[in-house]
C-alpha cells in the first residue's frame, strides 16, 4: 500500500506510523526524521534544515522534495511506502503526485490523525526521543520507556526535540493549520481521505488506523 499519514504535531504520526509498517511491510518514511538525521551526521542538508526546523517553520520545497523523492526511490520502497510529515503543503502535495505519475502509481489512502489541541501540546511537552534515532519515541508519563532516559529500541540516550519548546510549538500548530491542513482538502477531491480519532491508547488507534485503511484498499 502507498499511504500518507497527515495530522498536527504531536497527534502521534511517527507512533503509529512505526506499528503500521511493520504490521503492512511497507517501509515508514518520515521527512522529519531524514532531517533529524542528517542533523545529527552534520550535513549541509541538516544544517540547513536545522534553522527552519528550531524555528517552527517549513524546510524549502526544493530540498525537501529532492530528499523524499530520493527515499522513494530506494528498492524498499518499490511495494509500497508510509509517509509520514510529506508532503506538508499543496505544492509538496502536487510534486509527490506528479512522481507517482511518472511510475504509474497511485496513492491508497491519506490518512487523518484527529486530536484536540490540548491534546497535542501535553503529548509533545512529554515527549522524548532517541538520540540514534528519532522513530524511537516515547512520552514520560504516556509511554516511559523501561529505564529512565535510556531508548527501549536500541539502549540510545532520550532526549527532548529542539523544536519542543513551547514558543516552537506555537508556531508548528499554525504553519499546521495555514500550510498543512489545506492538503487534506486536496486529496479529499481525489477521494482518498480517511480520518481517525487519535485519542485513547497507542494500541486502540492503530486499530482504529487498520480498520479504517482496510476499507481504503
Ligand atoms: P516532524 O518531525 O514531522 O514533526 P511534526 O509534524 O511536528 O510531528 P511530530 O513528530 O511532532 O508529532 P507526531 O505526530 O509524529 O507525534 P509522535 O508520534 O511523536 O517535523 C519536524 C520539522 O521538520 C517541521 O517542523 C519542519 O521544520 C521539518 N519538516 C519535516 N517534514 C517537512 C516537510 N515535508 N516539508 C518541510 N519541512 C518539513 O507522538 C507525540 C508524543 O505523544 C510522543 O511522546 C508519544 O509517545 C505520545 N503519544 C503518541 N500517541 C499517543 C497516544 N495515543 N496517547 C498518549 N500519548 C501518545
Ligand atoms: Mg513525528
Amino acid at each position: 500500500m502507498r499511504i500518507v499519514l497527515v495530522g498536527p504535531p504531536g497527534a502521534g504520526k511517527g507512533t503509529q506510523a512505526t506499528r503500521l509498517a511493520e504490521k503492512l511491510r511497507i517501509p515508514h518514511i518520515s521527512t522529519g526524521d531524514l532531517f533529524r538525521a542528517n542533523i545529527s551526521r552534520q550535513t549541509e542538508l541538516g544544517k540547513l534544515a536545522k534553522s527552519y526546523m528550531d524555528a517552527g517553520n517549513l524546510v524549502p520545497d526544493e530540498v525537501t522534495i529532492a530528499m523524499a523523492k530520493d527515499r522513494m526511490e530506494q528498492p524498499d520502497a518499490e511495494g509500497g511506502f508510509l509517509l509520514d510529515g510529506f508532503p506538508r503543503n499543496v505544492s509538496q502535495a502536487e510534486a509527490l503526485d506528479e512522481l507517482l505519475q511518472t511510475e504509474g502509481i497511485k496513492l491508497d489512502a491519506v490518512l487523518d490523525l484527529e486530536a484536540p489541541e490540548d491534546e497535542v501540546v501535553k503529548r509533545i511537552a512529554g515527549r522524548r526521543v532517541c538520540r540514534k534515532d528519532s522513530a524511537h519515541v516515547f512520552h514520560v508519563t504516556y509511554s516511559p520507556p523501561k529505564q529512565e532516559g535510556v531508548c527501549d529500541t536500541c539502549g540510545g540516550e532520550l532526549y527532548q526535540r529542539d523544536d519542543d519548546s513551547e514558543s516552537t510549538v506555537r508556531t508548528r500548530l499554525e504553519v499546521y493549520h495555514t500550510q498543512t491542513e489545506p492538503i487534506i482538502d486536496y486529496y479529499r477531491a481525489q477521494g482518498l481521505v480517511v480520518t481517525i480519532s487519535a485519542m485513547g491508547p497507542v494500541d486502540e488507534v492503530t486499530g482504529r488506523a487498520l480498520e479504517a485503511l482496510k476499507s481504503a484498499e
